[in-house]
């Protein structure tokens, strides 16, 4: 269950954010600042679930003003500490619906973050708000996994985390339960998300007035196959909108 008005990244989860080194590594973190980068080309970004922060302050590092939009307070305060953060706007709220007074040549939602909107509608009205702040020939970016059928997967297994998907494919329900190793007790920390396959976030996208662009399996543009775990999709507002 949320815990706060900060949904599941409340003052605790926010404390940790920024400790899993693996999702800070430059190499995770540089290839998706150079894909953004080059489709903001002179424009404006515009994260949704900014959080800490950890592509945003990058991002604007090499130049690119970036907005963004979260829920949780907490995750805000943890960006606000960062040196370059100044340059940053936030606006705290829902991303599916809240509005900031700006138009962007990219708008981008990453690592799964898409999934956090736990209902179809939902996720039709994020695509149709990121669609009225972008400019006509802006892009929309999603990173987010693809699920296969099975009910239980372990997406991660070290001496202080444990993480396993519990999945209900005909709902599209899927729990995420985080078992950590804090002070020396195991904490669980279970969030729930709406999986969506490709072809959905594309008809979605259609609902907008976007068409796909691109898609791959990587920020790095690895080909999209049917083995892929993941995907990178860029959607297109048309130039002529
Ligand atoms: C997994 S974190 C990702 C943060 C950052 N984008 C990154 O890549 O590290 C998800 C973020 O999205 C925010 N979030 C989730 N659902 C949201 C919603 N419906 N509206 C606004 N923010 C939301 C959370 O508060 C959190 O900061």
């Amino acid at each position: 269950m949320a815990t706060s008005e900060d949904g599941y990244f409340d003052e605790a989860v926010a404390a940790r954010y920024d400790s899993d080194e693996e999702m800070f590594d430059p190499a995770v973190v540089d290839p998706v600042v150079d894909f953004l980068a080059e489709l903001a080309g002179s424009g404006r970004a515009l994260e949704l679930g900014i959080g800490t922060g950890r592509i945003a302050v990058p991002l604007a590092q090499r130049g690119v003003p970036v907005h963004g939009i979260d829920m949780s307070r907490a995750m805000v305060a943890r960006l606000r500490e960062k040196p370059g953060a100044e340059r940053i706007g936030v606006t705290i709220g829902d991303f599916a619906t809240t509005t900031v007074d700006d138009t962007f040549s990219v708008a981008y939602l990453v690592f799964n973050t898409i999934s956090n909107l736990t209902t179809q509608e939902a996720q039709v009205a994020c695509f149709r708000n990121v669609a009225a702040h972008l400019a006509p020939g802006g892009c929309f970016v999603i990173e987010v996994g693809v699920r296969g059928g099975e009910p239980l997967q372990v997406f991660d297994l070290t001496d202080t985390h444990v993480g396993i998907d519990e999945y209900d494919a005909a709902t599209q329900r899927l729990v995420s339960h985080h078992f950590e190793l804090v002070d020396g007790r195991w904490e669980r920390l279970s969030i729930p998300f709406r999986s969506a396959s490709p072809g959905e976030l594309d008809l979605m996208a259609e609902l907008a007035g976007m068409r796909l662009r691109e898609r791959w399996s990587g920020w790095k543009r690895e080909p999209f196959t049917s083995a892929s775990r993941k995907h990178v999709s860029v959607w297109e507002k048309p130039a002529d909108s």
